[in-house]
C-alpha cells in the first residue's frame, strides 16, 4: 500500500481475521481484539480457530504486523481506523441485535489517533445513523464513519477480499471516502462510493438475490422432476445468457449458511417492520426452507417409510471447502430422519464433533463407503470433491439397499446405475440400477 496505516479490527471470528490478514498483508499494522480469552490465545500460539484456505499462511507472513488482543486499550493505541466486524444475530422479533457493535463503540472512547470508524457487520439499513450519534455521544463526533460491508465467500474468503467484484464505501464524508479507498490500495478491483444507508443495503439485497438465484432454479428442478426435463441441462443453457450468467444456478437442498438464511430474514423483517410484507422473499425463504424436507419425502416414498430405516448423510458442512455447519440443510435432514425413528450415519471430512453433538443419536464415521455400510440409503449433503474418488459399486455391496438421493447433483447418474444404484437427485429423473 502507498500509505501504511494502523488499524484496529474489532472481532476475530471469519470477518475478522479475513480482514485483519488481508489489511496486514496489504502493509498496514493491524491489532485484532476479541473479548473470548481462548481465541486470542490461540491466535498468539499461530493457531487459527476457524478453517479458511490461505488464512493460516496469510496470518504466519504477516505476523510482525499482525497483533491480537483482549484488550480494546492496546488495539486502540496507535489505531487510526477501527474496522468492526462482530457478529449481529437476529433476536426474536428478526432485527439484527447490534449490542456488540454498541459494545465495541463503548471502548472507542478516547482513542487518541482514531479518524474513521468502519463498520463492515451486516447491519440494518439506518444503523449509519444510530452510530453517528453514539459516537458523538462517546467524544467521537470529529471521528468519520463508514460502511464497507464484505462479500467474501467462505471457502474463498481470503481470495474474494483481495481480488473482490467491487469495494462498497458508504462514507460520512469525502475524506472518510478517501480513506477507506487508500486503505485498500493493492486490492484489485473497482470501488463504489455511496450513501451509508445505499451500502447497508448492498449486502442484504445482493444476498438476498442470490439467494433468490438458487431458489428460482430449485423450483425449476421441481417441475422438471414433473415433467421430465432434467434441470441440469435447462440450468446449463439459462446460464449461457449473459444477462442471466451462470453462477448460483445449481440445484440442491437449499442454500445454508451464516449469510443467505440470516440475511434474507432480516431483510424481510426489515421490510415488515416499515409496513411492507416483502412477498418474493417470503417465498425465497419459504420454499428454500421446504427443500430439505421434499428430499426427505422423496426418499420416504421410495424406501416405503424410514422407521428403522439407517441412513448414510454424506457431508455435513453447508457446503463444501468449509468446516462451518450454520444453517446447514444437514441440521434439518438429521433432525426429520430421526423424527421419523431412522438411523442416522454420517460421513463429513471437515465438520467438527462439538458442532454435530446436538443431533446425538447419530453415528460418525471416517469414510463415506464406511457410512454407507448396512445402509438402506445414503444421501449426498454436501459436494464435497472425495464423493468422485468413491468406489461406489464396492459401497453398495456393503449396504442393505443400493439407494442413493444425490441432494447436489454431483453424481453421475449413469455411472451410479451400473453401480447397481437407485439414483435419485434434485430436477432430474430418478434412474434404476442397470441389470445384472
Ligand atoms: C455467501 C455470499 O456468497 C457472500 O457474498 C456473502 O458475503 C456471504 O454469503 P457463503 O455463505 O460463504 O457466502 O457461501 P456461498 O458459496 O455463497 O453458498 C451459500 C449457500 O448457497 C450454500 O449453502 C450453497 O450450497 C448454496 N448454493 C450456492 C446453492 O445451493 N446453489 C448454488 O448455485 C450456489
Amino acid at each position: 500500500a502507498s500509505t501504511s496505516r494502523t488499524v484496529a479490527v474489532f472481532g476475530a471470528g471469519y470477518i475478522g481475521l479475513v480482514t485483519g490478514a488481508c489489511f496486514a498483508a496489504l502493509g498496514h499494522r493491524v491489532a485484532v481484539r476479541d473479548v473470548q480469552p481462548e481465541r486470542v490465545r490461540l491466535l498468539n500460539s499461530g493457531d487459527v480457530p476457524i478453517y479458511e484456505p490461505g488464512l493460516g499462511e496469510l496470518i504466519a507472513a504477516n505476523k510482525e504486523r499482525l497483533t491480537f488482543t483482549l484488550d480494546a486499550r492496546e488495539a486502540l493505541q496507535d489505531a487510526e481506523v477501527a474496522y468492526i466486524c462482530v457478529d449481529t444475530p437476529p433476536t426474536a422479533s428478526g432485527d439484527a441485535d447490534l449490542s456488540r457493535v454498541w459494545a465495541v463503540i463503548e471502548t472507542l472512547k478516547g482513542a487518541p489517533h482514531l479518524t474513521a470508524v468502519v463498520i463492515k457487520s451486516t447491519v440494518p439499513v439506518g444503523t449509519g445513523d444510530r452510530v453517528r450519534c453514539a459516537l458523538d455521544d462517546a467524544g467521537l463526533a470529529h471521528v468519520g464513519y463508514a460502511a464497507n460491508p464484505e462479500f467474501t465467500a467462505e471457502g474463498k474468503a481470503v481470495e474474494d477480499f483481495l481480488r473482490p467484484d467491487r469495494i462498497v464505501i458508504g462514507a460520512s464524508d469525502a475524506s472518510t471516502a478517501q480513506l477507506i479507498t487508500d486503505l485498500h490500495d493493492g486490492v484489485d478491483g473497482p470501488v463504489q462510493t455511496l450513501s451509508i444507508a445505499s451500502a447497508e443495503m448492498v449486502k442484504l439485497a445482493a444476498n438476498a438475490l442470490l439467494a433468490t438465484k438458487i431458489t428460482f432454479i430449485n423450483e425449476i428442478a421441481t417441475v422438471c422432476e414433473a415433467t421430465g426435463a432434467d434441470v441440469e441441462e435447462v440450468a446449463t443453457a439459462i446460464g449461457m445468457d449473459h444477462r442471466l450468467g451462470p453462477h448460483f444456478l445449481k440445484a440442491g437442498l437449499g442454500y445454508g449458511g451464516s449469510c443467505f438464511p440470516k440475511d434474507s430474514r432480516a431483510l424481510r423483517a426489515m421490510a415488515s417492520n416499515s409496513g411492507y410484507p416483502f412477498q418474493l422473499l417470503n417465498s425465497v425463504i419459504e420454499v428454500n426452507d421446504l427443500q430439505p424436507r421434499r428430499a426427505i419425502q422423496r426418499l420416504k416414498t421410495e424406501l416405503g417409510g424410514l422407521k428403522g430405516r439407517r441412513i448414510a448423510l454424506l457431508g455435513m458442512t453447508f457446503k463444501a471447502g468449509t468446516d462451518d455447519l450454520r444453517e446447514a440443510p444437514s441440521a434439518v435432514i438429521a433432525a426429520r430422519l430421526l423424527a421419523e425413528s431412522a438411523e442416522v450415519h454420517c460421513w463429513d471430512p471437515m465438520a467438527r464433533p462439538a458442532d454435530i453433538a446436538p443431533w446425538n443419536a447419530t453415528v460418525r464415521h471416517s469414510s463415506p463407503g464406511e457410512a454407507m455400510s448396512d445402509a438402506d440409503a445414503a444421501i449426498v449433503v454436501t459436494e464435497w470433491p472425495e464423493l468422485k474418488t468413491v468406489d461406489w459399486s464396492a459401497a453398495g455391496r456393503s449396504m442393505r439397499r443400493r439407494v442413493l438421493f444425490d441432494g447436489r447433483n454431483v453424481l453421475d447418474p449413469n455411472t451410479m446405475a451400473s453401480a447397481g444404484f437407485l439414483y435419485m437427485s434434485v430436477g432430474r429423473a430418478t434412474v434404476l440400477p442397470d441389470a445384472e
